[in-house]
């Protein structure tokens, strides 16, 4: 089945991506119930062991299985070659994140120091094969286009900031110089302008067109985004601009690519009154704030509570938002085509997660986000902002094995159908 460029019959087994995705909310758990627990120590300050601790659950749990995941479905589809080895990548990765994220957390909060360089080693064996697989895997694609360059671009960056942050982790160990914590920047800036938005935007120009029916990204600005972002974080790395110039640039990209993204949505064709259509809305929105904030923490910097809110922002407006709203649309997907290959009738995308799930879960995410964006002001605030985080993991998750329940009751079905079929044979059991 080919579709916009996609062949879809490279897509990977359903079981590759959804473990990735079904990881995902544990770690959102987590970090909610360091909110629930040390969120008055978490709002003093971003560079807390609990505002680090939180920032890394979300970043290298949350963030990075779904976009791991997310990578082993997509790439086959746009560049129409498989993953070499894709099951065995997938089974020996996912230890070694999981293991990794949970390392780095436990040392940033307890001040483990085993933690750090357990951290550093999971981290870049798991990242460096995974980067490398996917890279040979791209080389041999012959496809082109705006979103194969940004995959490229935003693996290079995931590099970056791994290998960044494990230096950093080691320094942390006091297995290197305390002067690597002096990258910080680098590694915030390669870690959510390079990896986290290119790959958000990479993927965008394939969803958004495609399952929030607008009309395609400008072609221009699409295959431009992510080669712009790259170039100036190799500037700022090389020391040919500073950081701050690069923040202010960095910034500008990431609220002119919300704003075209909201544009979009405002047109397309069918009323933006789904639930996937808001959780983009409401995650573009929060981007154009945060890009708006970062420009501000930079030109006046000495602000906490804007640095914390910009914080609130990105992982739970930004991340949380446009992450679960693409599941909401990828795994039935995904779970559609399966079935789709194989039976000629099949359930609809929606009966997978149905529309009251999904609105009911972007109610829930919209409420935790409005206690959250005045907790860096009032830190009791973290409590119930962290109980409805931990709800609105604990229903992501539900909604993601419901849908597999579907699938498999769907095929349970058939099943029993075509045995209640079958004429039994003369031992008396259906052949
Ligand atoms: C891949 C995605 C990652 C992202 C998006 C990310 C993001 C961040 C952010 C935002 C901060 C600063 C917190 C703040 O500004 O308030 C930070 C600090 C830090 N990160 Fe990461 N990180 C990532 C991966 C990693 C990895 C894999 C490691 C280690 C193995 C790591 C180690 C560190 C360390 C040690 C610091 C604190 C440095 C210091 O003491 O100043 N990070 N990271």
């Amino acid at each position: 089945m080919r579709g916009a460029g996609l062949s879809f019959e490279q897509a990977p087994p359903v079981s590759i991506p959804l473990r990735f995705f079904i990881a995902a909310p544990f770690f959102g758990m987590l970090a909610a119930l360091v909110l629930i627990v040390d969120g008055e120590r978490l709002f003093m300050s971003r560079w807390s062991a609990p505002a680090l601790t939180l920032t890394h659950l979300m970043t290298v749990g949350f963030m990075l299985q779904i976009m791991v995941g997310a990578l082993f479905q997509v790439l086959p589809v746009a560049g129409g070659s498989g993953v070499r080895g894709q099951g065995a990548l997938a089974l020996a990765l996912q230890p070694l994140l999981v293991g990794g994220a949970c390392a780095l957390a436990a040392a940033f909060m307890f001040d483990w120091s085993i933690g750090y360089s357990l951290s550093a080693a999971a981290f870049a064996t798991g990242i460096g094969v995974f980067v490398i697989t996917i890279f040979i895997s791209l080389w041999r694609s012959e496809a082109q286009g705006a979103t194969l360059t940004g995959l490229r671009i935003a693996l290079v960056a995931l590099a970056m900031t791994v290998a960044l942050g494990g230096l950093m982790a080691l320094a942390r160990a006091g297995l290197l110089d305390v002067a690597w914590l002096a990258h910080v920047g680098l590694h915030v800036a390669w870690g959510l302008a390079g990896w986290a938005l290119i790959l958000i935007a990479a993927v965008a120009w394939l969803v958004v067109p495609m399952f929030l029916q607008t009309n395609p990204y400008p072609q221009r600005f699409a295959r431009g985004f992510g080669v712009v972002i790259g170039a100036i974080l190799l500037a700022a790395t090389a020391g040919l601009i500073d950081v701050v110039l690069a923040t202010l640039l960095l910034a500008a990209a990431a609220a002119v690519f919300a704003a075209v993204t909201l544009e979009l949505l405002r047109r397309r064709q069918r009323a933006a009154n789904n639930a996937i259509g808001r959780f983009w809305m409401l995650g573009m929105l929060c981007l154009v704030v945060v890009g708006v904030l970062s420009m501000f923490e930079v030109l006046a910097p000495g602000h906490v509570e804007l640095a914390l809110l910009a914080g609130v922002l990105i992982l739970g407006g930004v991340a949380m938002s446009l992450l679960i709203g693409m599941l909401y649309k990828i795994v039935p997907f995904i779970l559609w085509l399966k079935l789709r290959n194989h039976y000629r009738k099949v359930p609809s995308m929606n009966q997978f997660i149905g529309e009251f799930a999904q609105a009911r879960h972007f109610w829930l995410h919209l409420a935790m986000l409005v206690v959250l964006v005045p907790a860096p002001w009032w830190s009791p605030l973290a409590v119930p902002g962290g109980i409805l985080m931990f709800v609105s993991s604990v229903l992501l998750l539900a909604n993601l094995v419901g849908a597999l329940r579907t699938l498999r009751s769907f095929k349970a079905g058939v099943t029993a159908a075509t045995l209640a079929a079958t004429p039994p044979n003369s031992a008396g059991e259906p052949q």
